[in-house]
């Protein structure tokens, strides 16, 4: 699919070119491609402005169909993110165009100067990323993704990545398959459906599989969890994904919340917008998703994945508020909101996995509250960790990855909320306010002596508008994030 190649333009020519151009700065290397882009700035409305384009047919002298010209904007303004986005919309012309490859010239690392991976990396994951289409459930397919993306790379850069278009694949095909799952609907989806699809897709890249079903769970004293599957003709599913490269060290574990729809319970939600909720299995998703890369990838790195799986339904045999239940950790918690359901699910994944694994660092990802999507939009994810040393790590990988988090606080003060007259919790605190905060402090009660970072992702995890290389629907928002950081912790 990504492939790094060298030819000489003018003599073999290329069908499909695209090329970047700064407003301010010229930034090729090929003699050729820089008598193209003067031709192109000879045209008045082409300046490299970002946002602009320019497609020239046959230009110049040159054996070249067709050249579409990107403009980046000002050199200054120049990252990881601009020259994403601009591959993204290169990939998206050619789709557009129904073409069936394009080949992608590649500012050169001296004349932005900047080190050639920087340029290169994002380069390859915005085409990858950007050559992904959701029609599996339309009959006419309009539109397919190009067939081949090359980028034009001088021989000793070729070399130098031989290795980086496949490690970019398997992230980022790690990042589809997420978008994929968070896409799908919430009838083919069911929580046996979506734990059985997601311990076929970790087969198959070798991890160690295990499923605990709703009666082991029950067994096991899973009662928090248990309370949100209750109303659901579902079964709930603990789904755990093993990577064990090394004989020693404790592992990182990952937990996510796997709603497979959120109707809100018996506190059911309102009808506008309610089908958003099938994505309420992001965090699932993503980390599934981010072992199957790491097991790909081969990462020097024990790793586990929980993933609690249950569907949150009204009926009669759903979970009243003002219900009690016992959690795993024996803690008992007042229900006082059925909508506050992925905390419940979330804080037996995360003593269970305490227990059994003692590690070193624990992360869940969660769509958690609707209050972190009114505090940071629908971008950006909130970050809950009282570590600063993981806190800087994972808001680095988010700069790096442009899957930003923001850390919020976590004040010992404000757990007084979540005190029960009646429990020892209770779900929600009695004020509206600080919602994402409220959800945070209630599971850091239920996880002892490991480091641990919270990330409610209920905002980034879908988008409602297409992106430069993300389409309407789930965004595989922290897998790149995830990868990026285990590599570094
Ligand atoms: N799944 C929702 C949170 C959510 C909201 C995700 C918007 C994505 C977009 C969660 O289970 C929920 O309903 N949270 C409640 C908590 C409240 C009852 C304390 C919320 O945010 O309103
Ligand atoms: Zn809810
Ligand atoms: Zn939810």
């Amino acid at each position: 699919m990504l492939h790094l190649r060298w030819v000489d333009i003018e003599k073999k020519g290329v069908k499909n070119l695209i090329v970047p151009v700064l407003e301010d700065r010229e930034i090729t290397d090929h003699q050729a491609i820089a008598g193209l882009v003067k031709q192109a700035r000879t045209i008045p409305e082409f300046k490299g402005e970002k946002g602009n384009e320019l497609v020239l047919y046959q230009p110049g002298s040159l054996p070249v169909e067709r050249v579409f010209f990107l403009g980046l904007g000002k050199y200054k303004t120049l990252d990881r993110e601009v020259l994403r986005a601009f591959a993204g919309k290169g990939i998206k012309k050619g789709i557009g165009m129904k073409l069936a490859e394009v080949m992608i010239e590649i500012p050169s690392p001296e004349r932005v100067r900047r080190d050639p991976e920087e340029i290169l990396e994002p380069l390859l994951e915005g085409a990858f990323l950007a050559n992904h289409l959701f029609s599996r459930y339309k009959q006419e397919k309009k539109e397919r993704a190009l067939e081949k993306i090359e980028f034009l790379a001088p021989p000793a850069m070729q070399r130098k990545f031989r290795d980086l278009p496949k490690s970019v694949e398997t992230v980022c095909g790690a990042t589809l398959l997420a978008r994929e799952w968070v896409s799908m609907p919430s009838n083919e989806k069911k929580p046996e459906q979506f734990a059985k699809a997601v311990i076929g897709q970790a087969k198959k890249a070798g991890l160690k599989t295990t499923l605990l079903t709703e009666k082991v769970l029950r067994q096991k004293g899973f009662g928090s969890m248990l309370s949100v599957s209750a109303g659901s003709e579902s079964q709930a599913q603990l789904v755990i994904l093993e990577h064990h490269p090394v004989k020693t060290g404790k592992p990182v574990v990952l937990v996510g919340k796997g709603v497979t729809f959120d109707s809100g319970g018996i506190n059911l939600k309102p009808g506008t917008g309610m089908e958003e909720m099938k994505t309420d299995m992001s965090g699932a998703a993503t980390v599934a998703a981010t072992l199957i890369a790491a097991a790909r990838m081969g990462m020097k790195q024990n790793l586990v994945g929980v993933l609690p799986i249950v569907e949150n339904m009204p009926s009669g045999s759903a979970t009243r508020p003002g219900d009690i239940v016992k959690s795993f950790s024996g803690k008992t918690v007042e229900i006082l909101n059925t909508d506050a359901e992925g905390r419940l699910i979330l804080i037996d994944a995360l003593a269970w996995a305490g227990k059994t694994y003692k590690p070193e660092i624990m992360i869940d990802l969660a769509t958690l509250t609707g209050a972190c999507v009114v505090a940071l939009g629908e971008k950006i994810a909130g970050l809950f960790t009282a570590d600063n040393s993981l806190a800087k790590a994972i808001v680095e990988s988010g700069e790096r990855t442009f899957e930003r988090c923001w850390r919020l606080p976590m004040p010992d003060d404000y757990k007084e909320l979540l005190k029960s007259d009646l429990a020892d919790i209770r779900n929600v605190a009695e004020s509206r306010w600080g919602g994402a905060i409220q959800g945070a402090l209630f599971l850091s009660e239920f996880v002892k002596d490991c480091r641990w970072a919270h990330i409610d992702i209920a905002g980034p995890a879908s988008a409602k508008k297409e992106g430069p290389y993300c389409g309407v629907g789930g965004t595989g928002f922290g897998v790149r994030l995830l990868c990026d950081a285990l590599a570094r912790l």
